[in-house]
């Protein structure tokens, strides 16, 4: 088990744009793999991407039954996505609140499009093809934004809707939500 360190914002190996995965069904990409899960369980995220902790390819986790920082999501399908292809099935956005383990202890908010469908490969290169909405399709989004060098604070609806997430929350406008970050 390794917990790596997650980049924070302000790190300029976040804005990469990160490359693709050619050689699947490795022990290397297994343990980087491997990595993330520990990395992502130890910090409670949603979802974390090879490029947060220092490594520029197109590899994404994200997944939970129960998420204690955003408790009031439905579960999303642990997923090891390799390589993705985002689809949006519609031109609907919606705004939601987001926060993102390279910029600890804040949230903002972010439009995104609420049906997509999403193809990649998983660790042994089986494709993958999901159609997802709500806080699901909003974490593939975001996660996929990473393996472009993208943070969603470049993406805020509107830059006044960014904040400690223990402001937000104190003020009423983050509902319910656990400010542990
Ligand atoms: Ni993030």
């Amino acid at each position: 088990m390794t917990i790596r360190s997650v980049l924070r914002l302000g790190d300029p190996r976040l804005l990469q744009v990160a490359s693709e995965v050619s050689e699947f069904n490795n022990p290397e990409l297994d343990a980087l793999i491997e990595d993330m899960f520990d990395t992502m369980e130890a910090e409670e995220g949603a979802g974390l991407a090879a490029p947060q902790i220092g490594i520029g390819l197109r590899v994404a986790i994200f997944g939970f039954d129960i998420n204690p920082r955003y408790p009031d999501s439905d579960p999303v399908p642990k997923t090891i996505l390799i390589n993705p292809e985002i689809i949006p099935l519609t031109n609907e956005k919606e705004d939601g609140w987001e926060g993102c383990l390279s910029v600890p202890q804040m949230r903002g908010v972010v439009a995104r499009f609420t049906h997509i469908r999403y193809t990649g490969f998983d660790a042994s290169g089986a494709a993958i093809d999901v159609t997802a909405e709500g806080f699901h399709a909003r974490v593939v989004q975001h996660e996929c934004d990473h393996l472009d060098g993208i943070i969603y604070t470049q993406r805020l609806s509107d830059p006044s809707k960014f904040g400690f997430t223990e402001e937000l929350h104190n003020s009423g406008q983050l509902a319910s939500v656990n400010c542990s970050d």
